[in-house]
């Protein structure tokens, strides 16, 4: 295998239309660039489990643990909603992250200056925007046991599912938001629930256990995720690094999303600890679904998935430059008024479709490359 191996997983509803633009800006690295990644392709989710009955066949969970990367577009869909939840599309998504234990998840939102008239919020509270939502990916009450639903012996049932971190768990994506933070603007803000919950009370105590003997030179400040959510959406810019469990940071970065515009504009990196070569095991996806509502239009926004590529380069091949390039070709295309349907707002602009969009910022990079 090279050292440059992506694993490509499309997935359902707009994962494969997005993916399809991204793959675009994958061979222009290839062919303008030199990066020549070894790419291979396989089924997640719905997809998967049309063609195998499982949301993740063992291979491709195998395939996954070997490669430098993975891509995911979205998994899920109405045609799977009445499924076993065993093999609910989601599931295959979970199977990755806590089988490759990538525990830490990087959610960052940034306001594009394009889009600061874009959003549901006044420009003054999101314009420059640029903050780093890093969100405890393998525990939590996502994967504490007991779990399930049964009988409640009064006739009726009960549903369980249970909220649960250790201080490894909690120390280690603690130190991950530190590091970030390091190298943004010093600054993390820890949000729990330690007023109702024990597991909040640990999460406080051990993030403040790291920050103590470990980072002292950063800022730490604790919030409950109640207040943050509120905060987020009244004085986002207060916020650098905002670290936080399973649930809360799921609910947290999808409220983030709308502070830049649109959840289309949305990608995240999810990294676990370093493999022998030095590098995280990794995978990157766009925050959002998979858009049932918008499928097979040609409306979707690939960016967030395109975004999520960069990172990929960023995070897992130390092409720094080369994701800066597809940030700045974003901002160019969205600063000339491109736009997909989920972005069109107070100044009209130009309206593309998914593919109109993968035309525009391969314009754009190619321009950049010229210079
Ligand atoms: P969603 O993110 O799919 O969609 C929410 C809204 O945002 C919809 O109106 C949609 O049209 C819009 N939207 C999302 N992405 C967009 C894009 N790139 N461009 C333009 N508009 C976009 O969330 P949902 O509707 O709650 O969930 C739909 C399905 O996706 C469910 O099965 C859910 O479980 C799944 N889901 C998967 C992931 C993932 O794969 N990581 C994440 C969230 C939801
Ligand atoms: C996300 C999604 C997932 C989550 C689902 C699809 C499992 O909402 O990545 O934000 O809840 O983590
Ligand atoms: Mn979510």
């Amino acid at each position: 295998m090279s050292n440059l191996s992506l694993l490509i997983l499309p997935g359902d509803g707009i994962g494969p239309e997005v993916m399809t633009q991204v793959e675009r800006v994958i061979d222009w690295l290839g062919d303008q660039r030199g990066l020549k990644f070894d790419v291979s392709r396989d089924l997640v989710g719905g997809a998967a489990y049309d063609e195998h009955g499982v949301p993740l066949a063992d291979e491709t969970m195998a395939k996954a643990q070997e490669v430098d990367a993975v891509l995911l577009g979205a998994v899920g869909g109405p045609a799977y909603d009445n499924l076993d939840f065993s093999v609910k599309p989601e599931r295959g998504l979970l199977r990755l992250r806590k089988e490759m234990d990538l525990f830490s998840n990087l959610r960052p939102a940034q306001c594009f200056d394009a889009l600061s008239d874009f959003s549901s919020l006044k420009k003054e509270v999101i314009s420059g925007l640029d903050i780093m939502i890093v969100r405890e990916l393998t525990s939590g009450v996502y994967f504490g046991e007991p779990r399930g639903i049964q009988d409640d012996n009064e006739g009726g049932r009960v549903g369980v599912n249970t909220q649960r971190y250790t201080t490894n768990e909690i120390r280690r994506v603690a130190r991950s938001a530190f590091e970030l933070a390091r190298r943004r603007s010093n600054k993390v803000c820890s949000m729990e629930k330690a007023n109702v919950m024990e597991s909040g009370i640990l999460w406080r105590e051990e993030v403040s256990w790291v920050h103590e003997n470990e980072y002292p030179d950063v800022e730490l400040s604790h919030m409950y995720a109640d207040n943050g959510a509120m905060q987020l959406v009244r004085a986002p810019k207060q916020f650098d690094v905002i670290v936080t469990d399973n649930l809360f940071g799921d609910i947290l970065s999808d409220c983030a999303a709308m502070l830049t515009g649109s959840l289309g504009m949305l990608p995240s990196a999810s990294l676990g600890a370093p493999m022998e070569n030095g590098r995280p095991k990794a995978l990157y996806e766009p925050v959002h679904g998979s858009a049932p509502d918008i499928t097979g239009q040609g409306k979707a926004n690939p960016i967030a998935c395109i975004l999520s590529l960069a990172m990929a380069l960023r995070y897992s091949f130390d092409q720094g430059e080369e994701a800066a390039r597809i940030e700045k070709a974003v901002e160019k295309v969205l600063a000339d008024g491109v736009r997909t349907g989920d972005l069109m707002g107070p100044d009209g602009g130009t309206p593309v479709s998914t593919s109109g969009m993968g035309d525009a910022i391969l314009d754009a990079l190619s321009e950049s490359a010229k210079k």
